[in-house]
């Protein structure tokens, strides 16, 4: 296996929750970490909690030139790119018959089309470190939540690209991966206006009993699952479950 010490580590929307974390984490390990989001006061916060090892970029990925920056900074940063972490994401809910057009593009625009323009322009650096990318998809594919059809349907498709991916830049001896995380309480649902800081954290906790380990999870638990998926020389293509045993499907019948 690699180590984390040393190496260059891009992850999107690192400004809050799993993303945040997993910066935090790698930083312990020894990495360089840059981050990027569009709100810069979350940015200026993360990037002053770790210090110089981490470089934060005030950023949006649907942007094309902000993706420019963005992959350039980090390879300033760390002296080349080890690791893209395509991490940023929206959620968007609502029945069948009241989706709205612009919405269902915007999230599909950033679950999905800007993390592959991501990757298309990091490929050029990854080749030189053999390095990694990581896409972030979802217990939505593992389990069926009625109004959640445009969320799921973006993570069905990180999904089904992790795949395409990693046949297609294995001769390149770029790795492509997917975690599927469970329930761990971050902000995702709060910023799409679903539910209040309280709420959310209720209808999380009351999913406990539904994983097989009785209980959500913790950003620090998907940073260890990305540690390895960077890690890990001979895994590509692979969708790692990391949610607890959400995804099983538990039944007391
Ligand atoms: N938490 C969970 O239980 C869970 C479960 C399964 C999968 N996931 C996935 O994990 C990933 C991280 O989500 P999270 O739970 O950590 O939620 P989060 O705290 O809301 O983090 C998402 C981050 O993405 C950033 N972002 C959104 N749109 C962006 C854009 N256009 N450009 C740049 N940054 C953008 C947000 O910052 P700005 O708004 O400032 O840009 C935010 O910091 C997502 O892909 C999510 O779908 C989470």
């Amino acid at each position: 296996m690699k180590s984390l010490m040393g190496m260059s580590i891009l992850i999107t929307g690192g400004g809050s929750g799993l993303g945040l974390g997993a910066a935090q984490h790698f930083i312990n390990a020894g990495s360089r970490v840059t981050i990027c989001g569009r709100r810069a006061e979350k940015i200026d916060s993360a990037q002053k909690k770790m210090g110089s090892a981490c470089c934060g970029v005030v950023g949006d990925i649907t942007v094309d030139g902000d993706r420019q920056r963005i992959i350039a900074a980090a390879v300033a940063h760390g002296g080349g790119l080890h690791a893209l972490i395509n991490n940023a994401g929206n959620m968007y809910r609502g029945s069948i018959t009241e989706l709205d057009q612009d919405r269902l593009l915007d999230v599909f625009n950033t679950n999905v089309v800007s993390g592959m323009l991501l990757t298309g322009l990091a490929v050029p650096h990854l080749i030189k470190t053999e390095g990694a990318v990581i896409f972030l998809g979802s217990i939505h594919t593992r389990r069926a939540f009625p109004g959640a059809s445009p969320y799921a349907a973006t993570k069905a498709a990180v999904q089904a690209l992790t795949r395409v991916l990693a046949a297609e830049l294995g001769e390149k001896k770029i790795r492509v991966n997917c975690i599927l995380p469970g329930a761990v309480y971050t902000e995702l649902n709060q910023r799409a206006g679903i539910f209040d800081d309280d709420t959310a954290m209720t209808r999380l906790q009351s999913m406990a009993s539904l994983h097989a380990l009785g209980r959500i999870g913790t950003e620090e638990e998907i940073a260890e699952a990305m540690t390895y998926l960077i890690c890990a020389e001979w895994t590509t293509g692979a969708t790692l479950d990391v949610d607890g045993g959400l995804g099983l499907g538990l039944t007391d019948s």
